[in-house]
Protein backbone atom coordinates (compact mmCIF):
# COMPACT_ATOMS: atom_id res chain seq x y z
CA UNK A 1 0.00 0.00 0.00
CA UNK A 2 1.01 3.49 -0.78
CA UNK A 3 2.24 5.33 2.32
CA UNK A 4 1.79 8.87 2.69
CA UNK A 5 3.92 11.84 4.51
CA UNK A 6 2.86 14.90 5.66
CA UNK A 7 5.43 17.82 4.65
CA UNK A 8 5.14 20.28 7.66
CA UNK A 9 7.05 22.94 5.48
CA UNK A 10 4.03 23.68 4.43
CA UNK A 11 1.30 23.64 7.57
CA UNK A 12 0.68 27.03 8.87
CA UNK A 13 3.32 27.42 11.85
CA UNK A 14 1.21 29.41 13.90
CA UNK A 15 -1.37 26.52 14.07
CA UNK A 16 1.64 23.34 13.88
CA UNK A 17 -0.18 21.52 16.93
CA UNK A 18 -3.69 21.48 15.06
CA UNK A 19 -2.14 20.99 11.81
CA UNK A 20 -0.08 17.61 13.04
CA UNK A 21 -4.05 16.86 14.50
CA UNK A 22 -5.29 17.47 11.18
CA UNK A 23 -2.94 15.34 8.94
CA UNK A 24 -2.78 12.56 11.85
CA UNK A 25 -6.92 12.46 11.53
CA UNK A 26 -6.55 12.37 7.77
CA UNK A 27 -4.69 8.99 8.13
CA UNK A 28 -1.16 9.84 7.04
CA UNK A 29 1.71 7.52 7.64
CA UNK A 30 4.19 9.70 8.73
CA UNK A 31 5.84 13.29 8.87
CA UNK A 32 8.01 14.84 6.71
CA UNK A 33 10.30 17.72 8.35
CA UNK A 34 13.25 19.47 6.42
CA UNK A 35 16.22 20.91 8.04
CA UNK A 36 17.59 23.49 6.11
CA UNK A 37 20.32 25.34 6.05
CA UNK A 38 20.42 28.41 3.43
CA UNK A 39 23.61 27.20 2.49
CA UNK A 40 22.43 23.79 0.05
CA UNK A 41 19.66 24.99 -0.25
CA UNK A 42 18.62 28.91 -0.52
CA UNK A 43 15.96 28.76 2.85
CA UNK A 44 16.19 28.38 6.16
CA UNK A 45 13.65 26.10 8.11
CA UNK A 46 12.72 24.02 10.86
CA UNK A 47 15.04 22.46 13.59
CA UNK A 48 15.05 19.92 16.02
CA UNK A 49 13.59 21.54 18.80
CA UNK A 50 10.59 21.51 16.95
CA UNK A 51 10.46 17.56 16.75
CA UNK A 52 11.06 18.20 20.60
CA UNK A 53 8.03 20.62 21.09
CA UNK A 54 5.70 18.32 18.30
CA UNK A 55 6.05 14.80 19.81
CA UNK A 56 4.32 14.62 22.56
CA UNK A 57 1.33 15.64 20.43
CA UNK A 58 1.17 12.41 18.00
CA UNK A 59 2.00 8.79 17.59
CA UNK A 60 2.99 9.33 14.03
CA UNK A 61 7.20 9.03 13.53
CA UNK A 62 8.86 11.90 12.20
CA UNK A 63 11.07 11.06 9.49
CA UNK A 64 14.08 14.00 8.99
CA UNK A 65 15.11 15.10 5.87
CA UNK A 66 18.57 17.05 6.05
CA UNK A 67 18.71 19.60 2.86
CA UNK A 68 21.83 20.79 4.07
CA UNK A 69 25.89 20.74 3.17
CA UNK A 70 27.62 19.46 6.32
CA UNK A 71 25.19 16.25 7.61
CA UNK A 72 28.06 14.15 9.02
CA UNK A 73 29.11 17.21 11.09
CA UNK A 74 25.93 18.27 12.39
CA UNK A 75 24.86 14.64 13.33
CA UNK A 76 27.60 15.01 15.52
CA UNK A 77 26.96 18.10 16.79
CA UNK A 78 22.78 18.09 17.19
CA UNK A 79 21.29 17.15 20.27
CA UNK A 80 18.90 14.46 20.59
CA UNK A 81 15.53 14.22 18.50
CA UNK A 82 12.63 12.01 18.20
CA UNK A 83 13.28 10.83 14.15
CA UNK A 84 12.30 7.06 13.00
CA UNK A 85 14.43 7.84 9.92
CA UNK A 86 17.00 10.73 8.66
CA UNK A 87 17.16 11.48 5.09
CA UNK A 88 20.85 12.29 3.83
CA UNK A 89 21.35 14.21 0.44
CA UNK A 90 23.76 11.57 -1.96
CA UNK A 91 25.16 14.64 -3.04
CA UNK A 92 26.54 15.95 0.50
CA UNK A 93 27.57 12.28 2.06
CA UNK A 94 31.36 11.80 0.60
CA UNK A 95 31.27 8.97 2.51
CA UNK A 96 28.01 7.24 2.50
CA UNK A 97 28.76 4.23 5.07
CA UNK A 98 29.75 6.82 7.48
CA UNK A 99 26.82 9.34 7.39
CA UNK A 100 24.51 6.04 7.53
CA UNK A 101 26.31 4.61 10.39
CA UNK A 102 25.90 8.21 12.44
CA UNK A 103 21.89 8.22 11.45
CA UNK A 104 22.05 4.23 12.65
CA UNK A 105 23.60 5.20 16.32
CA UNK A 106 20.81 7.74 16.63
CA UNK A 107 18.43 4.23 16.78
CA UNK A 108 16.76 5.83 13.21
CA UNK A 109 16.22 4.16 10.09
CA UNK A 110 18.35 5.82 6.56
CA UNK A 111 17.11 7.28 4.12
CA UNK A 112 19.14 8.35 0.93
CA UNK A 113 18.08 11.40 -1.39
CA UNK A 114 18.40 12.12 -4.53
CA UNK A 115 18.46 15.36 -7.04
CA UNK A 116 16.83 14.56 -10.21
CA UNK A 117 20.31 15.18 -11.77
CA UNK A 118 21.81 12.18 -9.87
CA UNK A 119 23.28 9.01 -11.75
CA UNK A 120 21.76 5.79 -10.31
CA UNK A 121 24.88 3.84 -10.98
CA UNK A 122 27.11 4.68 -7.91
CA UNK A 123 24.00 4.48 -5.90
CA UNK A 124 23.66 0.61 -6.65
CA UNK A 125 26.42 -0.52 -3.95
CA UNK A 126 24.85 1.00 -1.40
CA UNK A 127 21.14 -0.32 -1.97
CA UNK A 128 21.08 -2.27 0.76
CA UNK A 129 22.45 -0.36 3.06
CA UNK A 130 19.18 1.89 3.36
CA UNK A 131 15.99 1.74 4.25
CA UNK A 132 14.35 4.02 1.61
CA UNK A 133 15.39 6.04 -1.38
CA UNK A 134 14.31 9.73 -2.12
CA UNK A 135 14.00 11.55 -5.35
CA UNK A 136 13.37 15.14 -5.42
CA UNK A 137 10.44 15.82 -7.68
CA UNK A 138 11.52 20.03 -7.40
CA UNK A 139 14.59 21.41 -6.85
CA UNK A 140 15.18 21.62 -3.08
CA UNK A 141 14.34 24.91 -0.81
CA UNK A 142 10.44 25.58 -1.25
CA UNK A 143 7.56 23.75 -1.02
CA UNK A 144 4.80 24.37 -3.68
CA UNK A 145 6.69 23.85 -6.71
CA UNK A 146 5.28 22.24 -9.45
CA UNK A 147 7.12 18.91 -10.11
CA UNK A 148 9.34 18.36 -13.41
CA UNK A 149 7.86 15.83 -15.14
CA UNK A 150 11.20 14.80 -16.29
CA UNK A 151 11.48 12.92 -13.18
CA UNK A 152 9.10 10.27 -13.63
CA UNK A 153 11.28 8.32 -16.44
CA UNK A 154 14.02 8.59 -13.64
CA UNK A 155 11.89 7.36 -11.58
CA UNK A 156 10.80 4.31 -13.18
CA UNK A 157 14.54 3.38 -13.93
CA UNK A 158 15.43 3.93 -10.42
CA UNK A 159 12.28 1.45 -9.79
CA UNK A 160 13.27 -1.23 -12.50
CA UNK A 161 17.01 -1.25 -10.58
CA UNK A 162 15.53 -1.76 -7.25
CA UNK A 163 13.28 -4.78 -8.83
CA UNK A 164 16.43 -5.78 -10.76
CA UNK A 165 18.53 -6.17 -7.56
CA UNK A 166 15.78 -7.45 -5.12
CA UNK A 167 16.47 -4.42 -2.88
CA UNK A 168 13.29 -4.07 -0.01
CA UNK A 169 14.16 -0.27 -0.01
CA UNK A 170 10.79 2.02 -0.30
CA UNK A 171 10.90 4.64 -3.25
CA UNK A 172 9.45 7.85 -2.14
CA UNK A 173 8.90 11.13 -4.50
CA UNK A 174 9.48 14.48 -2.48
CA UNK A 175 8.17 17.68 -3.93
CA UNK A 176 5.56 19.07 -6.51
CA UNK A 177 3.49 15.69 -5.65
CA UNK A 178 -0.49 16.50 -5.34
CA UNK A 179 -3.48 14.97 -5.87
CA UNK A 180 -3.67 15.26 -9.82
CA UNK A 181 -0.17 13.88 -10.53
CA UNK A 182 -0.47 10.96 -7.85
CA UNK A 183 -1.46 8.09 -10.29
CA UNK A 184 1.58 8.69 -12.23
CA UNK A 185 4.18 9.38 -9.48
CA UNK A 186 2.78 6.00 -8.55
CA UNK A 187 2.77 4.51 -11.48
CA UNK A 188 6.23 4.92 -12.42
CA UNK A 189 7.28 2.86 -9.28
CA UNK A 190 7.21 5.34 -5.86
CA UNK A 191 5.51 3.68 -3.18
CA UNK A 192 5.80 6.62 -0.71
CA UNK A 193 4.12 10.10 -1.56
CA UNK A 194 5.55 13.14 0.48
CA UNK A 195 3.29 15.92 0.22
CA UNK A 196 3.36 19.28 1.74
CA UNK A 197 1.18 21.42 0.26
CA UNK A 198 -0.99 19.37 -1.90
CA UNK A 199 -2.36 18.50 1.55
CA UNK A 200 -2.23 21.08 4.17
CA UNK A 201 -4.01 23.54 1.09
CA UNK A 202 -6.42 20.87 0.43
CA UNK A 203 -10.00 21.40 1.75
CA UNK A 204 -10.50 17.84 2.12
CA UNK A 205 -7.59 16.48 3.30
CA UNK A 206 -8.52 12.45 4.30
CA UNK A 207 -10.25 12.33 0.81
CA UNK A 208 -7.00 13.16 -0.44
CA UNK A 209 -4.72 10.66 1.68
CA UNK A 210 -7.91 7.79 1.18
CA UNK A 211 -7.42 8.55 -2.51
CA UNK A 212 -3.72 8.52 -2.72
CA UNK A 213 -3.59 5.44 -0.40
CA UNK A 214 -6.05 3.12 -3.14
CA UNK A 215 -3.71 4.13 -5.83
CA UNK A 216 -1.81 0.69 -7.45
CA UNK A 217 1.19 0.61 -8.86
C1 LIG B 1 11.59 20.54 -0.76
C2 LIG B 1 11.21 19.75 0.46
C3 LIG B 1 9.87 19.11 0.40
C4 LIG B 1 8.72 20.09 0.35
C5 LIG B 1 7.56 19.45 -0.36
O1 LIG B 1 12.90 21.02 -0.61
O2 LIG B 1 12.17 18.70 0.65
O3 LIG B 1 9.69 18.20 1.49
O4 LIG B 1 8.30 20.47 1.63
O5 LIG B 1 6.54 20.39 -0.48
P1 LIG B 1 5.46 20.32 -1.64
O6 LIG B 1 4.74 19.00 -1.50
O7 LIG B 1 4.59 21.50 -1.39
O8 LIG B 1 6.19 20.38 -2.95
ZN1 LIG C 1 11.85 17.10 2.00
Amino acid sequence: MVQVSASLLAANFAQMERDVQRAQDAGVDSFHVDFMDGHYVPNLALAPSLLEALAPTTELPFQVHLELSNPNELLDTFGSFPADMIIVQWDTCPDPLACFERIRSRHARVGLGLLASTPVEPILPLLNQVDMLLLLGVDPGFGGQAMHEEILSWLAQVRSIVDRESATVTIAVDGGVKASNAAKVVAAGANVLIMGSGLFDATDMKEIVRTLKDLKS
